[in-house]
């Protein structure tokens, strides 16, 4: 059993295979919180474990344990609400109709539970059966306003991570204003760690940064409408001396794609609380009685053995437990992007051009990019209008995808469902279809507006016009994008008390109309993106087996993007493609080999004028494309191990262990070259010591002992800058 309660105690203990979680219920009701970290065998003795009576002066004493006067400021919470003993960050703050704003939960009861359930209307991590996980439903209640809240725990039993969720149901008989809601709070006794998260802008998502935690708060956070380019929801609290191997590692991940807010607060008895949820900034949420509000999942994750680890468990329990679907499992096809081939400047020929070189050489999918619809020859109109131009396209969108296929390829799509450009035949119908405030201003970003998804119709209609699509074309792929950020948030279909929550709601709105698309057309592949990697977050992976990982295609960038991507998300979701050079977006001019070598660490495919390339590139570019179809299945669906990273030292090397074991893909890619220097040794992780690996090129032979403690030398003899290579060792049977 993953969770055990200790009646007499009155503690529960969730544990995974490496990780134990710890809480007990105290006398006057309040959780508190005991202990994360490394799997105890035994929890005797733990609820000894902090100085009670040690108050803090100033903190107001609302408890007596072993009758000494004692804070619930000072002791660690579970979920601490505002207007309690505990001064400190609140995890839930609400609003009563008689104007007051304290909260205090205590003990109801509780359910432990085989499985897990899933959340309604939200994306989240599930099983496949009962036996994975162990659900504890907690559930804790306001005497005064019989609001209750039900927090939900699941630990899973073949991964060393814990979810977390909150309901909040109002019980009682009068409307609850709910201002604050986190989906998880831990309060560590401890606070020598360093705050890990991945910051960036369009074209340089996903940069690593780690700074000490100190006695200011630390936050990172989007108050843009997405989870945006600038931070993604993940942040880890990480030993000041953990590396990629060694130290232990906490991460947190936000299963969530809207405003969100996580970070950690030092209080005045050095204990660190950390915290994650929807952003509270600009939100509220009106609850009626008899009315529940559902906070999104966040996933723990606890690692032992440094980052490394911890991110080899958000790689398999996302790619296994929330991506979804018939491509989850299936290895994806090679494609061709026609975006920075033409922009916006491209007809039927052309397209089935690059479609024709591109059949030649192996690539699977040929995907249509902006610029196919209304009038749209620049990014400044037709977004809602989604109907083929037929300037370009004369026999449409059908008639392009039946030539496409019929040269024996798949045929996708771009969309970008979610916005609207003010010229374009759908504003001029429905100017109130958009996010805005009456009165003012609608400020254009790329010369769109936002449509409103906190409203039902539009999303309606989102879901019919693409569904129309899908069924009058063989479109197999749909890239789905989302090129701005929200302003002037606000709904004309909400009243004034409920435009906070505009928001949240429009995000509720896109999963369903994501869940309802993605559910109907089971056999088409979605690719999500946002301007690049904007919205590149776990709630997206629920709909989105793959995301285009950056608008940013300069190999040397995609050395350090991708590195920062993959400290979360699995190799099997980041969209990497071939451009050209120099680059579009560095002007840098980088090899074609490494161009694909980088490109390989991800859902592999090319963004360039195929049709202009030379006859030795085109020879080029098949060879990476039979080379990158022998290896897919291990880089979508091994075990990836960052053995050095640009973040911290001059090259980037991805290991791949196939699932098997039996394979094993290394990417070496460098920088600048410097002469009269010795390769250094690359030391490999997670071989069997005792078997031989071939080097496939080559047959040189090494033993596991030897690629795991000494190394070879595999970037030799590499030569140039931004050189690269890739290395496939194979188990001697
Ligand atoms: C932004 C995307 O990231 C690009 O790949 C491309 O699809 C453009 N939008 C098209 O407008």
């Amino acid at each position: 059993m993953a969770i055990e309660f200790y009646d007499s105690k009155k503690i529960f203990h969730l544990s995974t295979p490496g990780s134990s979680y710890v809480f007990m219920i105290l006398s006057n009701g309040v959780p508190m919180h005991l202990y994360y970290g490394k799997r105890l065998d035994s929890i005797e003795g733990i609820e000894e474990t902090y100085p009670y009576g040690g108050i803090t002066g100033f903190s107001p004493c609302d408890i007596y344990i072993k009758d000494k006067q004692q804070s619930t400021d000072c002791l660690p919470q579970e979920y601490p609400t505002y207007g309690s003993a505990d001064l400190r960050k609140p995890a839930f703050h609400a609003e009563y109709p008689d104007g007051s704003r304290v909260t205090k939960l205590a003990y109801v009861s509780h359910e432990i539970k085989k499985g897990k359930p899933g959340l309604s209307g939200l994306p989240a991590t599930y099983v496949e059966s009962d036996s994975e996980a162990d659900t504890l439903e907690l559930k804790l209640r306001d005497e005064k306003t019989g609001l209750v809240l039900v927090i939900s725990y699941t630990a899973f039993n073949n991964a060393d991570a814990v979810t977390r969720s909150v309901r909040v149901e109002n019980n009682g008989d009068e409307e609850i204003n709910i201002k604050a809601v986190m989906s998880f709070n831990i309060d560590f006794y401890r606070n020598d760690f360093e705050f890990m998260h991945l910051h960036g802008a369009w074209a340089c998502e996903r940069q690593v940064e780690r700074v000490p935690v100190s006695h200011m708060g630390m936050k990172i956070e989007s108050r843009r409408g997405s989870s945006s380019h600038n931070h993604s929801p993940f942040f880890a609290l990480v030993d000041k001396n953990a590396d990629e191997e060694h130290g232990e590692v906490y991460g947190f991940s936000f299963v969530y794609s809207g405003n969100f807010e996580a970070g950690v607060e030092t209080d005045h008895n050095d204990m660190v609380r950390a915290y994650m949820g929807i952003n509270s900034f600009d939100f509220n949420w009106l609850l009626k009685p008899g009315e529940s509000f559902n906070a999104p999942e966040a996933v723990m994750v606890y690692s032992d053995e440094g980052i490394g680890k911890m991110s080899g468990v958000y790689h398999k329990l996302y790619r296994t437990r929330l991506c979804r679907g018939k491509y989850r499992d299936a290895e994806r096809p090679v494609l061709i992007n026609n975006w920075e081939a033409t922009y916006f400047d491209f007809n039927e020929e052309k397209i089935l051009n690059i479609a024709k070189k591109a059949k030649e050489t192996g690539i699977e999918l040929m995907v249509l990019d902006d610029g196919w619809f209304g009038k749209r020859d620049a990014d400044n109109c037709s977004l809602g209008d989604w109907y083929p131009d037929t300037k370009k396209l004369p026999n449409g969108i059908k008639g392009l995808a039946e030539k496409v296929t019929a040269l024996g390829m798949k045929f996708g799509l771009w969309f970008e469902p979610e916005m609207i450009s003010p010229d374009s035949d759908l504003y001029r119908a429905h100017p109130d279809w958009c996010l805005h405030v009456e009165g003012r201003d609608r400020t254009v970003g790329r010369s769109q507006l936002i449509l409103d998804l906190s409203r039902d119709d539009v999303c309606d209609y989102i879901i019919g016009f693409l569904s129309k699509a899908l069924e009058e074309a063989p479109i197999s792929y749909i890239k789905w994008d989302m090129n701005r950020n929200m302003s002037e948030i606000g709904s004309a279909k909400l009243p004034p008390e409920r435009q906070s929550e505009t928001a949240h709601r429009y995000m509720l709105g896109l999963y369903r109309v994501l869940e309802t698309v993605t559910q109907k057309f089971p056999d088409v592949l979605f690719e999500g993106c946002s301007g690049g990697g904007g919205r590149f977050d776990a709630g997206m992976l629920y709909y989105f087996v793959q995301y285009w990982t950056s608008d940013d295609t300069d190999a040397y960038e995609r050395m350090k993007l991708q590195d920062g991507t993959s400290i979360v998300m699995p190799s099997s979701t980041m969209g990497a493609h071939v451009s050209a050079v120099p680059n579009h977006q560095t002007g840098r001019t980088t090899p074609l080999e490494t161009r694909g070598n980088t490109a390989f660490c991800g859902q592999f495919g090319y963004e360039l004028d195929i049709t202009k390339m030379s006859d030795e590139e085109i020879k080029t570019v098949a060879e990476q494309i039979k080379m990158y179809k022998s290896i897919r299945g291990v880089i979508q669906k091994g075990d990836m191990y960052r053995i050095c990273s640009l973040f911290s030292g001059n090259k980037a090397v991805w290991e791949y262990v196939s699932e098997d074991k039996n394979t094993v893909v290394v990417y070496v890619g460098t920088t600048m070259c410097h002469p009269n220097k010795m390769a250094d040794r690359i030391r490999l992780r997670a071989l069997d010591k005792d078997a031989k690996y071939a080097v496939r090129d080559s047959g040189e032979i090494y033993s596991g002992s030897v690629l795991m403690n000494c190394g070879a030398v595999f970037a030799n003899g590499l030569f140039g800058d931004f050189a690269s290579r890739i290395v496939v060792l194979d188990k001697v049977k």
